[in-house]
């Protein structure tokens, strides 16, 4: 391993979260809306899914803004008991384009939303984080398909 991590370097946190009560559509849109205007303040990108009282999302951006972003989340009210699915350092962003996209489960293929679930669903015990690697990226290549970013 080289040098330690310089906090500036990108950086990328993936969590999983549940929601208190059941969301309007309209609020996680006004949610994503909202958290994009902050995030493009702070260069920070991601995705954002909400199915079922559970919420994804992926954030990138420079490691000390990350930290600070997810310790805010963390106290949110809307939702608990949010678990680390994947955090380390980047080589690029998978969603430069936005400070925070919205992605519709429904645009995900029948395997990709069961690998979905079965990432979820496994929770705080995944255990081993590069044994879930892979699943993490066909994972984000789906969200990537869900909003449009395959080509960038
Ligand atoms: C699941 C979830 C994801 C969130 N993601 C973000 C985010 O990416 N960026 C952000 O600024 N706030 C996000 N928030 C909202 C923050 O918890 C907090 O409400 C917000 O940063 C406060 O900023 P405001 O005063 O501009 O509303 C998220 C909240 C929830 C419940």
């Amino acid at each position: 391993m080289g040098s330690p991590n310089p906090n500036n370097e990108l950086y990328c946190i993936i969590y999983s979260s549940t929601a208190w009560n059941d969301m309007l559509s309209d609020d996680i849109r006004m949610l994503a809306i909202r958290s994009s205007e902050n995030n493009l303040d702070k260069n920070i990108s991601g995705v954002l899914l909400y199915h079922d009282r559970t919420f994804f999302q992926v954030l990138e951006g420079h490691e000390n803004d990350l930290h600070v972003l997810y310790d805010a989340i963390q106290q949110d009210k809307r939702h608990y008991g949010a678990f680390k699915l994947y955090e380390g350092s980047i080589k690029r962003r998978n969603f430069s384009n936005w400070g925070m996209a919205l992605a519709d489960i429904g645009a995900f293929s029948q395997d990709d939303a069961d690998l979905f679930r079965s990432l979820v669903d496994a929770g705080p015990q995944l255990g081993d984080q590069s044994a879930m690697t892979s699943r993490i990226d066909r994972l984000i290549a789906s969200f990537r398909k869900a909003v449009g970013a395959e080509g960038d």
